[in-house]
């Protein structure tokens, strides 16, 4: 980043993580399992069957990690809440043992002068309300604010900064549509209203911290913006359906209070109506918006697609990540502004943004160089400048990852963090982003944002 380039006053520097990519032991103490226990176990769903069942060992190491974080001068940790760890069937009973974790890791890092924002869902569904239907049954909305109220009574006050999904998009098109995520289901019917009922889940929560929270919430979602392939109208068409589909599914019905309709061309007779009170439950209006953004997707038609009927096309010029993602940053600052033309002039979050590389295996105990990591991070930290600079509220940035971590289907063998992790001794090793990182913070200072009532 060139030298005369500064954040804002009070910007918001941090790292994000997801409960079963670090915690490990998800089981323990009291724990349910969730329905990523019972996919990362079942044979073939993920890459050399790997598990969360240790992953980073944050739930015995976090102190280690707050730690971490304080030396790279990070002002925010972005985690989430394993819900079937406070909530071992879902509902019912809570686990006091997994609700003190949560009270001591927040406690950890407030010690450190580290901000907590919590997400209430990261993918982890109870496996307990998996078996009741989870996202397809419509009583979750009800469970989901129940739990949310739980943990808003226990951590509220100390976490600032709530979020209730991240990333809904992926939750229905990996784990209902295409099968690739937990819970593995493949159903054109099933995935609009596992959308749904996340939408009415995430605005039940938001009621319920009317309720009961004090600082602000909203929701995390990932952003890809589609540029079309060519000007050919096939084309353009299906950069909208693209569009709809992954960017304005989720927005669209919170803002507007309605899906797009390129929805019901895309789903057909799977589309399904919904009641005029779901739509206002959906659209409670939101604090704060968080934006996960990676990469960008030029996309062509293309009938053989299923069922979008559109394409990405590789960009031969272009870097990629090893998850195969090009490295587009300019496509970070359209989405910010796309964001504020489109759903107003919120505060918002970068939320997650990073990149998987391969990282030298010298990295045990010495120096990990990653410089296309460093590189990945300037460009993205320009864009978001440059999106701050048309006047964009974007109020603070969480580097994906802090810590190398199981990157779910994919397991181990993709390294997002900026932080080496070697999973057989659990040593931890800044790499070269990582410093990059603290000096960026260092230079544009900044306390943590002022935020209350
Ligand atoms: C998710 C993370 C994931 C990252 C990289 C995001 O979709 O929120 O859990 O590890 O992308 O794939």
């Amino acid at each position: 980043m060139s030298a005369n380039r500064q954040f804002p006053e009070g910007f918001l520097w941090g790292a994000a993580t997801a409960a079963y990519q670090v915690e490990g032991s998800s089981t323990a103490d009291g724990a349910g399992m969730s329905i990523w226990d019972r996919f990362a176990h079942t044979p073939g769903m993920t890459l050399n069957g790997d598990t969360g069942d240790v992953a980073c060992d944050q739930y015995r190491r976090y102190r280690e990690d707050a730690a971490l974080m304080a030396d790279l001068g990070l002002k925010a940790y972005r985690f989430s809440i394993s819900w079937s760890r406070v909530l071992p069937q879902g509902k019912g009973a809570s686990n006091p043992a997994g609700l003190d974790y949560y009270d001591r890791l927040a406690d950890a890092l407030l010690e450190k002068g580290i901000e907590p924002l919590a997400t209430l869902y990261h993918w982890d569904l109870p496996a307990a309300l998996d078996d009741r239907g989870g996202w397809l049954n419509p009583d979750i909305a009800d469970w989901f604010a129940d739990y949310a109220q739980l943990m808003y009574r226990k951590l509220d006050g100390r976490v600032k900064t709530w979020a209730t999904l991240n990333e809904p998009w992926v939750v229905t098109d990996g784990g209902y549509l295409h099968g690739a995520l937990a819970p593995g289901h493949r159903s054109r019917f099933e995935a609009p209203i596992a959308s749904h009922q996340l939408l009415r889940a995430h605005g039940a929560a938001v009621k319920a911290y009317r309720a009961e929270g004090q600082h602000r919430i909203g929701i995390v979602v990932n952003l890809e913006p589609k540029y079309p392939a060519s000007p050919a109208p096939a084309d353009l068409a299906a950069v909208k359906r693209a569009d709809a589909y992954m960017n304005r599914q989720y927005l669209d019905p919170i803002f507007k209070g309605s899906y797009p309709p390129e929805l019901k061309e895309i789903f057909g007779e799977a589309w399904p109506e919904w009641p005029a009170e779901d739509y206002a439950l959906i659209a409670q209006p939101i604090d704060w918006l968080g934006v996960n953004y990676y990469t960008r997707n030029v996309t062509r038609h293309d009938e053989t697609k299923w069922p979008l009927k559109a394409a990405a096309v590789r960009q031969d010029q272009a870097a990629y990540t090893e998850t195969g993602w090009e490295v587009f940053p300019q496509g970070l600052t359209d989405t910010l502004l796309w964001v504020k033309q489109r759903y107003g002039d919120l505060p918002i979050t970068i939320t997650e943004n990073g990149a998987a590389f391969y990282d030298p295996p010298t990295a045990e105990g010495g120096r990990v160089q990653d410089p296309l990591r460093v590189g990945y991070l300037k460009s993205h930290l320009n864009a978001v400048l440059d999106a701050i600079e048309k006047g964009v509220k974007v109020e603070g940035y969480m580097v994906w990852s802090l810590l190398d971590n199981l990157e779910w289907s994919l397991g181990y063998s993709k390294r997002f963090g900026i932080v080496h992790v070697n999973f057989k001794t659990q040593e931890r090793t800044p790499k070269d982003s990582a410093r990059f990182y603290a000096e960026v913070i260092a230079a544009n200072g900044g306390a943590p944002l002022a935020k209350g009532g």
